[in-house]
């Protein structure tokens, strides 16, 4: 569907949360659904395409090598989907305290993005194979803010010291973290579906 500023797939839910749902590169709108609903059967899901194309893979912002970002990109692309939340919480007439962002890789990059650099708009996030996307000077009050971050202790793309890093910046931000390592690399694993699933029915 596209009658915002997003391609994004939207699926209705049984209580008043939603889970945001952020693919790594080249996936899609669809991508993420099924493990949505495993993490939360009862959350309603939003689920947006990136915009940004690289060799035909969509993105969530640009990058000008891997790990290297756009900064000024990333800006634009964060205020883009912070907007876009805004405008389906009212569309879809979500209640946007009690959205979660789930984000993988490149998505959790921008969900991340998003936490730091448009405080308010997201309040919670889980945030697989995720790096420290940018920090922003000064840096945000977001002590209202929780966060997951699932780390592969073998992941090749993202080492575990940028999700050790990203969690010391948003914990100076005021952010409640919990990092979890796991014994994977920078797919998914039952194990970071399992945490994830308690962690959101503890939130
Ligand atoms: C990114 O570009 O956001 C990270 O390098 C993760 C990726 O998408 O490969």
């Amino acid at each position: 569907m596209r009658s915002l500023a997003f391609d994004h797939e939207f699926v209705p839910g049984k209580s008043e949360r939603t889970l945001l749902l952020l693919h790594g590169t080249g996936g899609n709108e669809h991508d993420l659904i099924e493990l949505g609903r495993t993490l939360d059967p009862d959350a309603a899901l939003l689920s947006p395409r990136g915009k940004v194309l690289e060799n035909g893979m969509p993105r969530f912002f640009r990058r000008l090598a891997e790990g290297v970002f756009d900064l000024d990109d990333l800006k634009l692309r964060t205020n883009e989907l912070a907007d876009f939340i805004i405008g389906a919480s009212r569309k879809y007439t979500l209640t946007q305290e009690k959205m979660v962002a789930v984000g993988y890789s490149n998505g959790a990059n921008i969900a991340a993005s998003t936490l730091l650099l448009r405080p308010n708009v997201l309040h919670a996030a889980v945030l697989f194979r995720a790096m420290v996307p940018i920090i922003p000077n000064p840096l945000p009050a977001i002590a209202d803010v929780r966060v997951l971050i699932c780390a592969g202790n073998q992941d090749q793309i993202i080492p575990s010291a940028e999700a050790e890093r990203l969690a010391q910046l948003l914990r100076t931000c005021g952010a409640t973290v919990s990092l979890e390592l796991l014994n994977a690399g920078h797919g998914l694993t039952d194990g970071d579906l399992q945490i994830a699933r308690t962690w959101l029915a503890n939130l």
